[in-house]
C-alpha cells in the first residue's frame, strides 16, 4: 500500500497539528495533498504551511471553505479523486468553548457531517477523524483509557468531539464509511498558537510573568498528561494509515481506534521547568520561571486535571514515537527564539513585552 502515490484530502490543515502533518506527508511520501480550511482565527491564513520546507505547490492543492456548509458539487469536482479523507478542522480551544459552547459545538458537529457526507458520496479507502484524549474526561492515578473506553466529556470542546465520534460510528454502521477515529493526547510544536500551553510558558518566562499553572485542589500537584510532539503524530498518523486497515465495528468497540499517546507522562510543572531550561540555553540566564499552582477545577469547572491514554494499542503494532519530549521541547524553544519565527509566539523579538 506504501508504494501506490496516494491523494489525500486534510481538513484544518492550515492549523496546528494539521500543518506537521502535511509537512510529514510530504517528506515521507510522493502523495499529493488537498487541504479544505476556512482560516478562521486560529490558523494563521496559510503561513503554517507555507513556513514548511517541504511545500511544494505542485503536490498541494488548497482550497478555502467553511465546511460547515456541504462542500458544493463544483468544489467536489475541483478536489477530484481521493484516497484518504483525514479530518482535523474543528473549533480548539478548551477556554472559548466553555466561554461559548454553541457555535464551538455547531462547528465541530456540522463540519464533521460536512465530511461524512462527502464521504458517503465518494468513498474514500479510509475516513480518519481527529478526536482527543479529553473525551475521556479526567483519569484518575492509574488508569489509563484504551480503545472503545466509555467517554464521560468535561467541558464543551470534549463533548463536541465525543459527539463527532459517536456520527462517526452511526455513518460507519448505517452506511459503511470506512471510518478510522484517532484520540491523541495533548499535542506540542513549532507554530503553535500562542493561546496554547508551551507558547504561553515561553512568554511568560520571557515577560518575567507570573505563570499559572492547572493543580490539584491542596494545590500540591501539577495537572499531568502525556504530552506529544507534533512530528510524532504526523509518524503515527503515517504509521497507522501504512500499516492498517481497521476501520469501525458494529460489535467491537476498540476496533478502528488508536490512541496516540507520547513516551512518558509528565506534569505541567515539570513541561514548564523543561522549558525554562531551553529558554536560558537559547536566551540567557537572566531569564527564569515564575509560577504559581492553581486550581482550576474548582475555579474553572470544565478544566480536567489528568488526561491519559494506553498507547499499548500502537506499540504492540510496532510503532514507538521517533522523538523523546525532552529533545521535542528544546528544540521548539529553540526554534521559536529564532529571530525569524518569534512571530510565531505573537511578539516581535525576546525583550520583555512593553519595555
Ligand atoms: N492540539 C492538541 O493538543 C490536540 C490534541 C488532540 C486532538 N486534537 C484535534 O486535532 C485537530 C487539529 O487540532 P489543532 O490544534 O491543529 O487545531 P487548530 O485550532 O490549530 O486548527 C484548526 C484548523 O481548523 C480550521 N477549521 C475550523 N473549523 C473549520 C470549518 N468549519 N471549516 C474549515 N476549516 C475549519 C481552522 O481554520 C484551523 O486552521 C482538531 O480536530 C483537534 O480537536 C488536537
Amino acid at each position: 500500500m506504501a508504494d501506490k502515490k496516494k491523494r489525500i484530502l486534510i481538513t484544518g490543515a492550515a492549523g496546528f497539528i494539521g500543518s506537521h502533518i502535511c509537512d510529514g506527508i510530504l517528506k515521507s511520501t510522493d502523495w499529493d495533498i488537498v487541504v479544505v480550511d476556512r482560516l478562521d482565527y486560529a490558523s494563521n491564513g496559510f503561513n503554517r504551511l507555507r513556513d514548511s520546507k517541504a511545500f511544494d505547490d505542485k503536490r498541494v492543492t488548497i482550497y478555502t471553505w467553511d465546511l460547515c456548509l456541504p462542500i458544493s458539487e463544483n468544489l467536489a469536482k475541483e478536489i477530484g479523486h481521493i484516497d484518504y479523507v483525514l479530518h482535523m478542522a474543528a473549533s480548539t480551544h478548551v477556554d472559548d468553548s466553555i466561554a461559548n459552547p454553541v457555535p464551538f459545538i455547531r462547528n465541530n458537529i456540522d463540519n464533521t457531517l460536512t465530511m461524512l457526507e462527502y464521504s458517503r458520496a465518494i468513498k474514500p479507502e479510509r475516513f480518519v477523524l481527529f478526536s482527543t484524549d479529553e473525551v475521556y474526561s479526567t483519569a484518575p492515578d492509574g488508569v489509563d483509557y484504551k480503545e472503545g473506553d466509555r467517554f464521560n466529556p468535561g467541558n464543551p470542546y470534549s463533548a463536541s468531539k465525543a459527539a463527532a465520534e459517536c456520527i462517526c460510528m452511526a455513518y460507519a454502521n448505517t452506511y459503511k464509511v470506512p471510518i478510522t477515529i484517532l484520540n491523541t493526547m495533548n499535542v506540542l510544536g513549532e507554530r503553535q498558537h500562542p493561546q496554547k500551553y508551551l507558547p504561553k510558558i515561553i512568554n511568560h518566562i520571557l515577560d518575567g510573568k507570573m505563570l499559572e499553572i492547572h493543580s490539584n485542589p491542596e494545590k500540591t500537584k501539577a495537572g499531568r498528561r502525556y504530552y506529544i510532539h507534533a512530528r510524532n503524530v504526523a509518524d503515527a498518523v503515517m504509521f497507522i494509515l501504512n500499516n492498517t486497515t481497521e476501520t469501525l465495528h458494529p460489535i467491537d468497540a476498540s476496533k478502528g481506534k488508536f490512541n496516540i499517546v507520547g513516551e512518558k507522562e509528565m506534569d505541567n510543572l515539570e513541561l514548564a521547568r523543561l522549558v525554562e531550561k531551553a529558554v536560558k540555553k537559547y536566551a540567557g540566564d537572566q531569564y527564569s520561571l515564575r509560577y504559581e499552582l492553581v486550581d482550576y477545577q474548582s475555579q474553572r469547572p470544565g478544566h480536567d486535571f489528568r488526561y491519559s491514554l494506553s498507547g499499548e494499542k500502537l506499540r504492540k503494532l510496532g510503532w514507538v514515537p521517533p522523538k523523546t519530549i525532552e529533545e521535542g521541547v528544546d528544540k521548539i524553544v529553540g526554534w521559536s527564539l529564532n529571530k525569524e519565527n518569534i512571530r510565531w509566539l505573537g511578539r516581535t523579538d525576546i525583550k520583555p513585552n512593553g519595555k
